[in-house]
This record gives C-alpha cells, sequence and structure tokens, in this order.
C-alpha cells in the first residue's frame, strides 16, 4: 500500500483523497484553510457530495487532515496536487495555488511522484517538470492524471471510471501511478503528459458542445413546432451517437465547464489559434441561460413589480455549487428587470449568494402568492411536488421548466401554464 498526499480538500481533492484511502493507501489530505482542516479532524464534512461522509468516516484510520506541508509530504510516494484553477480576468486558468504547492515540495528528500489532477493548460507539466528540474528535485517524477468524476456522482465515477488517463514523462511514474489505481476496473489509457492535459480539456469541451447543440436544436424546436426531448431520444438512439448529455435546458453552469471552456478558447488563442466552434458554445450557453426572460415576459408583459420564484439554485442536483450556476444569472437578470426574486433549494445557500433574493425553506413557500416559477435544477423533490396546491397558492400559475423536468400535460392539467425548453407551448 502507498503513502499519497494530497494538496487541496474541495471536491475532487477530498473524493481523491477518500477513495484512495478506501482502496487500503495511507493519506494525508493537505489544505491551507485552518476552518476546513479543523472541521474534517472533528469528522464534519464541509462540502456536499452523496457518500463522501460515510467515505471519509470509514477510512478514518487511514486519512490524515494537516495544515503542515512538512507532515503531508512525510514518506509520501504520491503528491496528488487537487488545488483550485480558477479562471483569471483574461480567461486564462489561474494557477498561482498549483505553484504555491511546486514551490511547498522542497523539502522532499525521498523519491516521489507528483501527480496533477487540477484541471490545467496543456503545457503546464512541462513547466511544472522544468521547476523540479532547476530547484535540484530530479529525485521527483511527475504525471497528469486528470480527473473526469462529475459532482454529484463523484465517488461513483471514481470506482468506477470509464477510462483513467495517466500521462508521465518517464515509464515508471506513470507504471506507479498505475498501479495506485490497482482495484479500480476501467480502460486505462497510458500517454505524454500533454496529451493527458489535453485529454481532459477536449473530454469537457466535447460534452459542452453537446450540450449548446441540443439547446440550439431546442430553439429551432420551439420555433417550428417540434418536441426537443422526443428528437434527443430519437437522436440518442443513433449508436454513433448515443443519448447523453442530450438534455436541453438553461445551459451548463458549475465549476467545470465554464472555466474549462475559457481556458481552452485561451489555450488556443494563446497558440494563435481561434476556436471558433467553442466560442460559439460558450455564447449559446450564455444567451441560453438568458432566453427564460423572454419566456416570461411573454406571459406577463413587464417583469416590473412582479414576484418570480426560483426553484433551486445549485447548478445541477446533488451537489450544493453554485459556481456559475444559471440560477445567479437568472437572479441578476430579473432583477435588473424590476422583478421581486424568491428562491429556493434544498442544500444551496442561497441567503450567501443571493442576498437581493428572499430565501424560502420550502417550494410552496417560495411559490406563494408568486406570479411565475422557473424550474432552474431539477432536484427530485420537485418531482414529487404537489403541484395543483402550487398552482392554488401562487397569484398566476405560470411556470417555465428550465430541465423539462416535469409532465407538460400534468402540469397543465394541474392549472398551469406551462414551458419547458424547447417544447411546443400548450
Ligand atoms: C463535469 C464533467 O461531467 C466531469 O466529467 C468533469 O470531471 C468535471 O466537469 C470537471 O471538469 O471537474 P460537473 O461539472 O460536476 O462535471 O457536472 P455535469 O454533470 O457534467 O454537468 C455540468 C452542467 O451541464 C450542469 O449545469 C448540467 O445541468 C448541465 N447539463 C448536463 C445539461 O444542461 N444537459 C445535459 O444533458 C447534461
Amino acid at each position: 500500500m502507498s503513502r499519497v498526499a494530497v494538496f487541496g480538500a474541495g471536491y475532487v481533492g477530498l473524493v481523491t483523497g477518500a477513495c484512495f484511502a478506501d482502496l487500503g493507501h495511507e493519506v494525508v489530505v493537505r489544505d491551507v484553510l485552518p476552518d476546513r482542516i479543523d472541521a474534517l479532524r472533528r469528522g464534519e464534512v464541509p462540502i456536499f457530495e452523496p457518500g463522501l461522509d460515510e467515505l471519509l468516516a470509514r477510512n478514518a484510520e487511514r486519512l490524515t487532515f494537516t495544515l503542515d506541508v512538512a507532515e503531508a509530504v512525510r514518506d509520501a510516494e504520491f503528491l496528488y496536487v487537487a488545488v483550485g484553477t480558477p479562471p483569471t480576468y483574461s480567461g486564462d486558468a489561474d494557477l498561482s495555488a498549483v505553484w504555491t504547492v511546486v514551490d511547498e515540495l522542497q523539502g522532499v528528500e525521498q523519491p516521489a511522484v507528483v501527480v496533477m489532477k487540477s484541471t490545467v493548460p496543456v503545457g503546464t507539466g512541462a513547466k511544472v517538470r522544468h521547476r523540479l528540474d532547476e530547484r535540484g528535485l530530479t529525485h521527483i517524477g511527475y504525471a497528469s492524471n486528470p480527473e473526469f468524476t462529475a459532482e454529484g456522482t463523484a465517488i461513483r465515477d471514481f470506482r468506477h471510471p470509464d477510462r483513467i488517463v495517466i500521462g508521465a514523462f518517464d515509464l515508471v511514474d506513470g507504471d506507479a501511478v498505475e498501479e495506485l489505481h490497482r482495484g479500480i476496473e476501467g480502460p486505462i489509457v497510458r500517454c505524454d503528459v500533454a496529451s493527458a492535459e489535453m485529454i481532459k480539456l477536449a473530454a469537457n469541451a466535447a460534452l459542452m458542445t453537446r450540450i449548446s447543440f441540443i439547446n440550439e436544436i431546442a430553439n429551432v424546436c420551439e420555433a417550428t413546432g417540434a418536441d426537443v426531448v422526443r428528437v434527443a431520444e430519437g437522436v440518442g438512439l443513433d449508436r454513433r451517437i448515443g443519448p447523453s448529455f442530450l438534455r436541453a435546458g438553461i445551459g451548463y453552469g458549475g465549476s467545470c465547464f465554464p472555466k474549462d471552456s475559457l481556458a481552452l478558447k485561451q489555450l488556443a488563442a494563446n497558440s494563435g489559434y481561434h476556436f471558433q466552434l467553442l466560442n460559439a458554445v460558450i455564447e449559446v450557453n450564455e444567451l441560453q441561460k438568458r432566453r427564460v426572460i423572454g419566456k416570461l415576459k411573454q406571459h406577463l408583459g413587464s417583469l416590473r413589480g412582479k414576484s418570480v420564484a426560483l426553484l433551486g439554485l445549485a447548478f445541477k442536483p446533488n451537489t450544493d455549487d453554485t459556481r456559475e450556476a444559471p440560477s445567479l444569472v437568472l437572479a441578476g437578470r430579473l432583477v435588473a428587470e424590476g422583478a421581486d426574486v424568491r428562491a429556493w433549494d434544498p442544500v444551496a445557500d442561497g441567503r450567501a449568494i443571493l442576498p437581493q433574493a428572499t430565501i424560502h425553506d420550502s417550494p410552496l413557500e417560495a411559490l406563494d402568492g408568486a406570479d411565475a416559477a422557473v424550474l432552474v435544477t431539477e432536484w427530485p423533490e420537485l418531482v414529487e411536488l404537489d403541484w395543483a396546491e402550487a398552482a392554488r397558492r401562487m397569484r398566476n400559475a405560470l411556470l417555465v421548466d428550465g430541465r423539462n423536468l416535469l409532465d407538460p400535460e400534468e402540469l397543465r392539467s394541474a392549472g398551469f401554464a406551462y414551458e419547458g425548453i424547447g417544447r411546443a407551448a400548450g
């Protein structure tokens, strides 16, 4: 069994650490946030990720949390980097946290492999390798092992990956990282570091492209009377196309797609290439979030003084993450239109992110007296909701279902004016 240091106790670092501990490895997770480390030591999990609390508790004896670099790297064979790489003003990835970790490795005396889990621009591995060499750390290897887990299903994705990608400069480092994953079934892709870095960015770009594609098809469906749900089903059954990531809606959000699309666009641009398709994907997504406002206006006219309930704030269900969530853009646009915004989410902290909105503890409370509702996140609670009761409570029973979650006919018989995305208006 190996000793693994994980830098970064966020969504990626904690899932990585917990899953490696579950495979039997000794794991030390290091973060710079004292509150976060204290909470983890007390057994509290600072993020909402299904199954993570149970996995951390079950492997507590193999998991340590620390603020101290020296403690983290002591005897470590693998130095996993799982820190954030948010976009900078220019759209390039901000690698300052990555460089801080690399600079902290000066005291590592034993042979070890730095493994990059954070999403980084192509070429980062070569730069890290150069810096390690410059500092005399030639006994430290380098591998890129990008992360493909999605929030909400991260543990399942880690344990049952579609593939494990390992890019290394040295065969032995790649072999070591492969061995570390023993016990996880899944195809292994071994390649050079730059290709591993690009696989990550290209995979996310492909997924975003599918979403923007189906969203544009949805918009044409609206203009022509077709139903995008049926269209996606019929298109997705083609084995060459496949059914996933063809759910039309109000656009993608989250901590990855928006940031990674900008980073790839910028990476291409910095290299002198204009990535037209990706630019279109990004633009379609921005417009898609805003189309909801048009739908509301078609029914209500001016939104000034109208009360609009946002159902769901997280960028997708089963997470408390609201980074780049469509709800934020919607709330901002509604406020700019003079509407009164109220909202509900079962886990996301609405009060922290939407100070301009009134936050309610249940969907029915949020809908009480509202002029319109927008279903923003497809939380299971919303499938179960008593929509006939909701219609009675609203001042005006209008629902824009931004995720095509509900059955239009059922909603209409419950008394709603129902609008989906890419579905014929009833
Ligand atoms: C995404 C990728 O799916 C992961 O493989 C990757 O590891 C991760 O980014 C990352 O780079 O870290 P995540 O952002 O957690 O994972 O969530 P997704 O399930 O991919 O959803 C992203 C967004 O796309 C959500 O806002 C979701 O509502 C939207 N989406 C997804 C659609 O609008 N339609 C779809 O058909 C699918």
